[in-house]
């Protein structure tokens, strides 16, 4: 029998875990997501085509590997109807190896007008959100009045899809915003059709079956630790538990039943939406970072916030999941700085922190440690002896501060530019 590995973001998001999980999938079995929905986007790279994936696991471009939809994510028919429509005009046959959990929470139109409504009534303070209704679905999931996957199939959906519709109404009339559900249900129904003739189960009997059959599951985390609910810069995070404990209550498997965590983080840092980003570089050197490392969201397409390696938070991720192996992504796109800073702590109310306070509106100036950084390109390296000295020592750096070994090194988007130190063989 093997544990479930779990893949998960460090920082806030799009740290490459599409690509790494397309690299990971000729390992396992099965790959299953555990939280979040379309707010996500990842992209993985190959034959020169980058695909981008919302709802659907990274895991689906390998032939005969399951992928599994948790009951922890939350669905938009919509959004899954486009997903699989690309898919299939490419050629792959999603319908053969998806399955839905009946548990997973589904999103009405009315939950991205009642998530549009709340962002905009917040005016400065808005989260900035990727607006799919993330928030209010899984709102409506905890307050216990959401629709799930499985009541598609029940006779009275239309009874409670209205009900929970008519709900949603009278909210919208407190916030004074206008726009109409009807709008968009001929859709949203069609694509309803689309997600019945799929393969709708009962995911956590599946998922423990496959597990004691001896299959190898890996679980893709969506968005990063530091958007976490609980352990996030809240109010600035996402809706769900994007933490390795995500994966026991978004799939219903047991704490005991985790193997490797897997932790992947990006060179540098990177933001989308609001909230607090200590070594976020407002100036060339972050315009330099967003141009060459493309740093604009795969879901919204908006230009992503950019600064240095924070060492501090990446230590508290690495805390807060159990990470037992790290991989650093898009250490590429550093090449040519002269100098690379790391983050070893702040500065606040002349005191020296080591690590996030709960106040994250206090500024923090951030304590760096100077590196020198290399000339050369790396992004066709593809042996892990030819990497210059400088990387290297950037790696040995970040291996020795948190403890915890890099194992994979990402060096471009797509799944070839990917190299393994000696010592992860
Ligand atoms: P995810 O949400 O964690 O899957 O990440 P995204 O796909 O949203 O964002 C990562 C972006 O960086 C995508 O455009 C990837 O194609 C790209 N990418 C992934 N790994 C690397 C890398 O090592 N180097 C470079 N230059 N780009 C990468
Ligand atoms: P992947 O899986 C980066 C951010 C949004 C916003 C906040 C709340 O691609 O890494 P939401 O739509 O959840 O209400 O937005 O979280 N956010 C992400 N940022 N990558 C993501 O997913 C994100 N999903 C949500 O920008 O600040
Ligand atoms: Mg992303």
């Amino acid at each position: 029998m093997h544990k479930v590995d779990v893949l998960l973001g460090l920082q806030w998001g799009d740290e490459g875990k599409g690509k790494i999980v397309d690299v990971l999938t000729p390992d396992y079995d099965v790959i299953a997501r555990f939280q979040g929905g379309p707010n996500a986007g990842h992209s993985l790279e190959f034959n020169q085509v980058k695909h981008v994936l919302h709802t659907i696991p990274s895991g689906i471009f390998h032939k005969e590997k399951l992928n599994l939809i948790g009951n922890g994510v939350v669905i938009d028919p919509v959004v899954f109807h486009r997903e699989t429509k690309a898919l299939e005009e490419m050629g792959v046959l999603p319908r053969e190896n998806i399955v839905i959990s009946k548990k997973a929470h589904l999103i009405l139109p009315s939950h991205r007008i009642l998530d549009a409504a709340s962002e905009t009534s917040k005016g400065e303070t808005r989260i900035g959100s990727t607006l799919k209704g993330i928030g209010p679905t899984y709102m409506d999931k905890t307050g216990r009045n959401g629709l799930r996957v499985g009541d598609i199939i029940m006779p009275d959906f239309i009874e409670k899809y209205n009900y929970l519709k008519d709900k949603h109404r009278e909210i919208l009339k407190l916030y004074d915003y206008h726009d109409e559900p009807e709008n968009y249900e001929e859709e949203w129904f069609s694509a309803i059709e689309v997600i019945r003739s799929y393969q709708m189960v009962d995911s956590e009997h599946l998922i423990n079956r496959l597990i004691k059959e001896g299959k190898k599951v890996l679980a893709e985390g969506a968005q990063g630790t530091l958007l976490d609910i609980d352990f996030g810069s809240y109010p600035y995070v996402t809706s769900s538990n994007t933490i390795c404990a995500g994966a026991c209550t978004g799939l219903g498997i047991a704490p005991s039943m985790i193997g490797e965590v897997l932790g992947v983080f990006k060179a540098y840092c990177t933001r989308v939406g609001g909230g607090p980003f200590p070594t976020e570089q407002e100036n060339e050197t972050g315009a330099r970072m967003r141009s060459q490392g493309n740093e604009f969201g795969s879901t919204t397409g908006r230009p992503r916030r950019c600064g240095w390696l924070d060492l501090p938070a990446l230590k508290y991720s690495i805390m807060i999941n159990g990470v037992t192996r790290l991989i650093i992504t898009k250490a590429d796109v550093l090449s040519g700085f002269d100098t690379l800073k790391i983050c070893t702590g702040y500065k606040s109310k002349g005191e020296v922190l080591d690590s996030l306070p709960f106040d994250t509106a206090q500024l923090l100036e951030p304590i760096y440690r100077e590196m020198k950084g290399w000339s050369d390109d790396v992004s066709k390296i593809n042996d892990y002896t030819r990497l210059p000295g400088e990387f290297i020592n950037y790696i040995d750096y970040i291996e020795k501060e948190t403890g915890v070994p890099v194992t994979i090194i990402s060096l471009g988007p797509d799944r070839t530019a990917t190299v393994y130190p000696p010592s992860s063989r």
